[in-house]
């Protein structure tokens, strides 16, 4: 199996850059949610490094909670025109603040999934955190209240993101070698 060094092509954002970008949101949202019920609601399983790190750079009370949504179709990296909750959350968010802690909005349409179903559910608000927006790629718009960084039209990994389940370790966010994306699945 190739090592994570292997397939990066160049280091799009460095642990430095995460750690200070991760700083200023938790510093955002704290002030943003001070005194407010709030609960942070993290897309599985990409956004587990970004909301394990968020949660301690926001320094006003919340709980955390989980839910896991699959793409319809073959391939992580097919466009989700297709939601499906694998995973739901099984407590009350009505009248709660719920902020969705995402690792990247692509063409939207997962996102754009989650909230129609959450908003359902009236939660007394809800807004979205993203660590990465790929704004170009937006085939729906969903307004997106917190991001990291808004990044081109490159496939990406680490801090969470995979490519094909692997490579979520790796703490920078890396551009994936073309050749790598191109490949064919047997080796
Ligand atoms: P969307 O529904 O097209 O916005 O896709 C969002 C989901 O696609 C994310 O939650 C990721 O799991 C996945 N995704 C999109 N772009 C990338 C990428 O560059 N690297 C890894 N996963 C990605
Ligand atoms: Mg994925």
């Amino acid at each position: 199996m190739q090592t994570a060094e292997d397939i990066l092509a160049e280091v799009l954002v460095s642990e430095a850059q995460l750690r200070q970008r991760v700083h200023e949101l938790g510093e955002q949202i704290t002030r943003d949610y001070a005194g407010q019920d709030l609960l942070l609601l993290c897309i599985l399983r990409g956004g587990v490094m970004f909301l394990t790190d968020l949660m301690r750079q926001i320094r006003t009370p919340h709980a955390i909670d989980f839910m896991a949504i699959s793409s319809y179709g073959v391939g992580a990296r097919a466009s989700a025109g297709n939601v499906r909750v694998i995973l739901d959350i099984n407590q009350s968010i009505e009248n709660r603040h719920v902020l969705v802690v995402e690792d990247i909005v692509d063409t939207g349409h997962t996102i754009h999934a989650v909230l129609a179903l959450l908003a359902a559910r009236q939660p007394a608000s809800l807004k979205i955190c993203a660590l990465l927006d790929k704004s170009s790629r937006r085939e729906v718009e969903v307004p997106i209240h917190y991001v990291g960084f808004d990044i081109p039209n490159k496939y990406v990994f680490g801090y969470g993101l995979d490519v094909d389940e692997y490579y979520r370790n790796v703490p920078y966010i890396g551009v994936v070698k073309p050749e790598v994306y191109l490949k064919p699945e047997a080796e």
